[in-house]
This record gives structure tokens, sequence and C-alpha cells, in this order.
């Protein structure tokens, strides 16, 4: 019996690989985003009258940052994820009520279920997400540039985790990211992180696996690098070759917030 990928699937993989190179896939998103968040719009409604004391950002900007507008999933995996990321705190952060920082903290996804119980501070690059969650969350929230450095002094933070960001940037940028976040952090901080990794593999191209079964990080471009159809694929050994010094490893690779993570420490 084939269990692989079907025809609809190989179809889409093609189209979105021709659109890619031509450069048309965020034209193609857009028009396919408006339908998507046309047709969440009732879900919607009935999920912000039942809940009316949840603060949502507009369906338009999580369709944008996550691919999926609807309301329900945004609070439930948000919810589920941050339970993760809470429990990853509570194991392995240096001190018992650590500062936090979360790098790329999109529309406070998983920061609106822990900043009532933490000391957090949220950056991403996209201002739009960054003043949404200003206005309505509670924790510090600032923008940053596409490239460090971050507006911290060395040795800030007890934890900087990242989750689904490294997913979306370049080689080049990963190096850079892993020096900076390491600056940031206090010695003995640890850094938490979620990549796409074996797990997240299984719908690339049999080109793309290839190069990602030869421990090669895959990207996937011909869109904006950090946007969220800029894709990248993160073999264990890319990971323990780039992503580990300076660092000490702690934890991972395991499955958590959906995708592949790992746990490392500034040597104290
Ligand atoms: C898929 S979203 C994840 C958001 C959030 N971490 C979550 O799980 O809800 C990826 C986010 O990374 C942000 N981003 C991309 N490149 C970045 C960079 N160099 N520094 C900070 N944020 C970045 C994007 O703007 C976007 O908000």
């Amino acid at each position: 019996m084939h269990v692989g990928p079907g025809d609809d699937f190989r179809y889409k993989q093609q189209l979105v690989a021709l659109l890619r190179a031509t450069r048309l896939l965020p034209l193609a998103e857009w028009f396919y985003a408006r339908g998507k968040v046309r047709a969440a719009d009732e879900a919607n409604r009935e999920f912000r009258e039942k809940h009316p004391d949840i603060a949502l950002p507009p369906p338009s900007l999580i369709q944008r940052t996550y691919g999926n507008p609807e309301y329900q999933s945004f609070h439930h995996w948000g919810w589920n994820n941050a339970q993760e990321i809470a429990h990853y705190i509570q194991q392995y952060a240096p001190v018992e009520s650590p500062q936090i920082l979360e790098w790329g903290c999109g529309l406070g996804r998983i920061a609106s279920h822990l900043v009532q119980d933490h000391a957090y501070t949220g950056v991403d690059i996209d201002r739009s997400s960054i003043a949404w969650c200003a206005e309505h969350l509670q924790g510090r929230f600032t923008v940053n540039n596409p490239n460090p450095p971050l507006p911290f002094p060395n040795d800030s933070w007890d934890v900087v985790f990242a989750v689904s960001i490294f997913t979306h940037l370049s080689e080049k940028a990963h190096l850079a990211w892993r020096d900076e976040i390491f600056r940031v952090l206090k010695p003995g901080g640890v850094f938490i992180f979620t990549v796409h990794g074996e797990r997240e593999a299984g719908n690339l191209t049999d080109a793309d696996r290839q190069r990602f079964d030869q421990g090669n990080l895959v990207t996937k471009s011909g869109v904006a690098e950090g946007s969220r159809t800029y894709l990248a694929y993160h073999p264990d050994a890319f990971v323990k070759r780039h992503l580990t010094a300076p660092f000490e490893p702690v934890a991972g690779p395991e499955t958590a917030c959906n995708q592949t993570i790992y746990v490392r420490r500034k040597p104290a």
C-alpha cells in the first residue's frame, strides 16, 4: 500500500515552488489569505461572543503571522505552547523568578498566557504585532531589527525563548542570532528554541530531503527572510554543529510547541 504524499500534495508542492521561483508567492498568499479570513468570519464572531474577556488580534494579522486566522486555534495552541514553555522554564531556568525575553513574540500567542506569572519582555521585527501586544497585553514589548544587535546590554536575561523563529531565517542569520542570544543571556541562563527538525521535514521534496539527510540546513526562499513563508528545516547535525557551541547542551531534540525543541545553557 502506498502511504506517501498523494498527487494533490505533489501538485501543490510544485505550484508553490513555481510561485517562489517567480517571486509571486506573496501576491498569491494575499488572495488566499483574504479568502481564509472571510471563511473564518462566523466561527470567529462566535468565539468572540463566547470569550469577551480574551484579547484577540485582527484575524488578518493572525493569518499573516500563523497562516490560520481562526481564534479557536490561535487561543488553543497559544495556551498549549505556553504550558510547554512554562514547563521548560521551570525545569531549566537558573533562578526561581527569571527575567524572560521572548525573541520573536509575534502577536503574543504564547505571551498572553505567560505575562501574568512571569517577568516577561517580547521583541519582534513586526511593528504591527508589537503595537498590538503593547496595547492589549501586560509585559513589555519592543521592536527589534532583522539583524542583531538587540537593544539590551550583555548578560541581561535568565531565559530567552524563541518559538518558530529560526524556522524563518537564512543560515547566515542563524549564526548571527546564535551569538547575539549568547551575548544577552546571563551566565548560567538558558536559550529555549524550536526548529523544523526530523519530524517536520516529512513534507520536503526528494531533492531537499537529500540535502537535509546530509546534515544541511534547507531553506525555501523567494520571499522576504523572516516572513512566514520563508522556511528553514534543521537536521539535528546542523543544530549540533551551529546552534550548540558556544552554549552547553541541556535538552533536545524533543517534540514541543508543534515543532522540535532544544535547550542550551550559557556556561556560568
Ligand atoms: C511563526 S511566527 C511565531 C511567533 C511566536 N513566536 C509564536 O509562536 O506565536 C514568527 C515570528 O518571528 C518574527 N521574526 C522573524 N524574524 C525575526 C527576527 N530576526 N527577530 C525577531 N523576530 C523575528 C516574525 O515577525 C513573526 O512574528
